[in-house]
């Protein structure tokens, strides 16, 4: 049976968090061996709000070589940068002309991120979504394995492909999104309310996946947490919960048994194993990281081939779309 065509991606905005890892790019990994895969590093997403230059050029990379130090490889994946396949703006302005602005209207994260910004939001975070539909789309995607926060983005470019399909013939195949059953909303350490977020200002707030061991004890130790005293799984209780999802979901125990494991025991003590669990778990992940960026070529020469794998199946999409709409 032929494998089923996966696509995803992730910007390079800030350093990379536990939510990321958790809720996508593990199960990427994970999952990489039954799927024909493509991983982009979004960079023409994060440039939908503005970007210091250098920063963002190192930030690329480094999202680039996480991906490859989480264990995704070249045998059973594509890993490239968005920008380096042209298609993908070219396909997300023809997309632009037959997307209704209503449809645009009612993302939820453009009205979240929006509200920062106020009137200097740019066309181009309005318009967010419809290179999101163009990178799926571009590749026959049947599913999109993403976190809980990406599922309308899916949606849409699924509606995006139906329009197109209704207008012009079958071009495009219509994509689903996977959302893993468990991590996919890890929570935000000092507000465990929100999601953790690599915008958030307050750095405590998240993990980053190149974090120090004694700053992840130290941001752990700093997690809002309650006035009670049991250690139980509880929604009720986002702080604790939080932690308990986080340390069920690195050590793959069951939720009955983590709450006997810490029976009778302090917060204290939870975080401090919970800090410990994540340092091991991270660990590899940050050796392989710097082994890997340690030869500077090493990771440019992946991305180049990336890019050219990704580009032939792209070319080839864009011209299709070329000819049904009557530009060839
Ligand atoms: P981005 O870069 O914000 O996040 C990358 C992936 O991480 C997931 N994620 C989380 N999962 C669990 N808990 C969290 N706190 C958490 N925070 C982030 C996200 O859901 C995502 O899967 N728009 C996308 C990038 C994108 C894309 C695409 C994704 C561009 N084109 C095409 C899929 C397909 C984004 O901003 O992800």
């Amino acid at each position: 049976m032929e494998k089923k065509t996966v696509f995803s991606g992730i910007q390079a905005s800030g350093s990379l968090h536990l939510g990321n890892y958790l809720g996508a790019i593990r199960n990427w990994a994970a999952m990489q061996y039954d799927y024909n895969n493509y991983f982009c590093v979004v960079d023409l997403h994060t440039i939908t709000v503005p970007q210091d230059p250098s920063t963002l050029r190192e930030k690329i990379r480094e999202v680039a070589g996480l991906l490859f130090a989480a264990g995704i490889n070249e045998e059973n994946s594509v890993v490239f940068i968005q920008s380096e396949v042209k298609a993908h703006s070219e396909l997300a302005w023809i997309l632009n002309c037959m997307t209704p602005m209503g449809w645009l209207q009612r993302m939820t994260q453009f009205k979240e991120k929006s509200e920062k910004q106020k009137e200097e939001v740019s066309v181009g975070l309005f318009d967010y979504p419809v290179l999101q539909a163009a990178d799926i789309l571009l590749y026959d995607t049947q599913m999109v394995p993403v976190g809980e926060d990406q599922r309308q983005h899916v949606e849409l470019s699924r509606d995006i492909a139906q329009r197109f399909n209704y207008r012009y013939g079958q071009v495009f195949t219509l994509p689903e999104a996977y959302i893993p059953p468990h991590g996919g909303r890890v929570m935000g350490l000092s507000n465990p309310d929100k999601k953790m977020s690599k915008s958030e200002d307050k750095q405590e707030d998240s993990i980053s996946l190149l974090d120090s061991p004694d700053n992840i004890r130290n941001k752990i130790k700093k997690a809002t947490t309650d006035s009670l005293k049991d250690i139980r799984f509880d929604e009720k209780r986002p702080g604790i919960n939080n932690l308990l999802t986080i340390y069920q979901l690195l050590t793959g125990k069951t939720q009955e048994e983590i709450e006997n494991n810490f029976a009778g025991s302090s917060y204290k003590d939870l975080k401090e194993q919970l800090a410990e669990v994540i340092i091991e778990d991270l660990r590899p992940l940050q050796d392989r990281y710097f082994e890997l960026t340690g030869e500077k070529r090493y990771l440019d020469e992946m991305l180049q081939r990336g890019a050219e794998r990704a580009g032939e199946q792209a070319e080839r999409k864009i011209d299709h779309v070329h000819k049904s709409i009557g530009l060839r």
